[in-house]
């Protein structure tokens, strides 16, 4: 089985490398170098103990993905390029839907056009909106989204269907990721974020290194056990792992298959706070300020769906999303190299 992996040099599509090629998938990644380094290709070769083809190609350039399938015999898509910084997608509209949206429409055309209708794609929790209550379940309604970037999934979901619509001899696996952290156990893999960290583990853990003096937690008035936003973390590692169920199914039955990645746990700020210091021996200091502009209080994953259709299920707990992301962080205090 050999898979195109786009945006395969990020942080999700990395690790998703590693553990295709050590399925013994054939993996050929296109990336744009964008929001990654080139570095993180040799890191996935150094890890798994053999070369793949890496493109280094936009997805809106429709003739150098035509040359991509000529060139190599793909059967299915894996689809991780896009840019995904809540903030800047409310600063820059365009650029994301031109990248998401537009660049997905500019896949998808050229892989209906070589006979490639296997798609699996990243979709994002956030779709499921400010209304719905947690555990979520993938027959909420979707689409209450508050901002550029989540609306770029949503649209995305929404073409999808369509195209599944048009044509069932189309395989589709949507799947929305909860909150991924964590690293590679090696510590030569992992999240490196450009200037000030958005999320809340690599803002810790740049606090943990010394790089910023202290974590604002985003507001301690909300209905949660300690006030602070919960979320449900999920490792880096399980959520690759889900891909490759995932592109198992596109590639044994055609449809539109929908399912969550997440742990089905929630955590709070403060208790991610207490586990990264009980994991690295570190001391977090953190202020209490307001709460950001379109957090909801909760948000966790059911993960019946996965379980029941995919067989699978993240195995790894906060103690060891914690654990991994301070070896990646001290290994790598300035992430990857130039
Ligand atoms: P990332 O930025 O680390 O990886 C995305 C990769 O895509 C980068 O290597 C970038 O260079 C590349 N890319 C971007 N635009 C491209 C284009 N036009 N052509 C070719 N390559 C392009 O992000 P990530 O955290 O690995 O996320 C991967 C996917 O998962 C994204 O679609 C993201 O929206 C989605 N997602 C991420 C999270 C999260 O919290 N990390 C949560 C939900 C969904
Ligand atoms: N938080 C802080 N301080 C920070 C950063 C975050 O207190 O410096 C808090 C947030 O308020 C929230 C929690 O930590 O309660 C998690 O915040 P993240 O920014 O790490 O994650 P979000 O849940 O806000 O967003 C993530 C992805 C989005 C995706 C969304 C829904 O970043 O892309 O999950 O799945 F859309």
């Amino acid at each position: 089985m050999s898979v195109l992996v786009t945006g395969g040099l990020g942080y999700i599509g990395s690790h998703t490398c590693v553990e295709l090629i050590n399925a013994g998938v054939d993996v050929v990644v296109v990336d744009n170098l964008y929001n990654c380094k080139k570095s993180s290709y040799d890191r996935i070769k150094a890890l798994v103990g053999r070369d793949f083809k890496l493109y280094i190609c936009d997805i809106r350039d429709k003739q150098g993905l035509n040359q991509i399938f000529e060139e190599e015999k793909i059967d299915s898509v894996i689809h991780f390029a896009g840019l995904k910084a809540v903030g800047e997608s409310v600063e820059k509209p365009l650029e994301y839907f031109d990248n998401n949206v537009n660049g997905t429409l500019v896949l998808l055309d050229v892989m209906r056009n070589h006979g490639c209708k296997k798609i699996v794609f990243s979709s994002s929790a956030t779709v499921y909106g400010l209304n719905n209550v947690s555990p979520l379940t993938e027959d909420m309604e979707v689409g209450g989204v508050t901002n550029p970037y989540g609306r770029t999934k949503y649209m995305i979901e929404c073409i999808l269907k369509d195209l599944y619509t048009s044509d069932n001899e189309w395989s589709i696996c949507l799947l929305r990721y909860f909150n991924p952290i964590g690293a590679h156990k090696s510590g030569t893999m992992g999240e490196d974020p450009n200037g000030i960290p958005n999320n809340l583990m690599p803002y810790i853990t740049q606090v943990a290194i010394g790089k910023r003096e202290q974590l604002t937690v985003y507001g301690n008035d909300y209905d949660t056990h300690d006030g602070t936003g919960v979320r449900d973390y999920i490792h880096v590692v399980d959520l690759a792992l889900g891909h490759i169920k995932a592109v198992e199914k596109v590639e044994s039955e055609n449809g539109l298959f929908i399912y969550n990645l997440g742990t089905g746990i929630g955590y709070s700020v403060l208790d991610v706070v207490k586990a990264f210091e009980k994991a690295s021996n570190v001391t977090i200091p953190y202020k209490i300020g307001a709460r950001r502009a379109g957090d909801i209080a909760t948000c966790y994953s059911s993960t019946k769906k996965a379980f029941d259709e995919l067989g699978w299920k993240a195995e790894r707990g906060i103690e060891e999303m914690c654990e991994d992301s301070w070896r990646w962080q001290t290994q790598n205090p300035n992430g990857y190299p130039d």
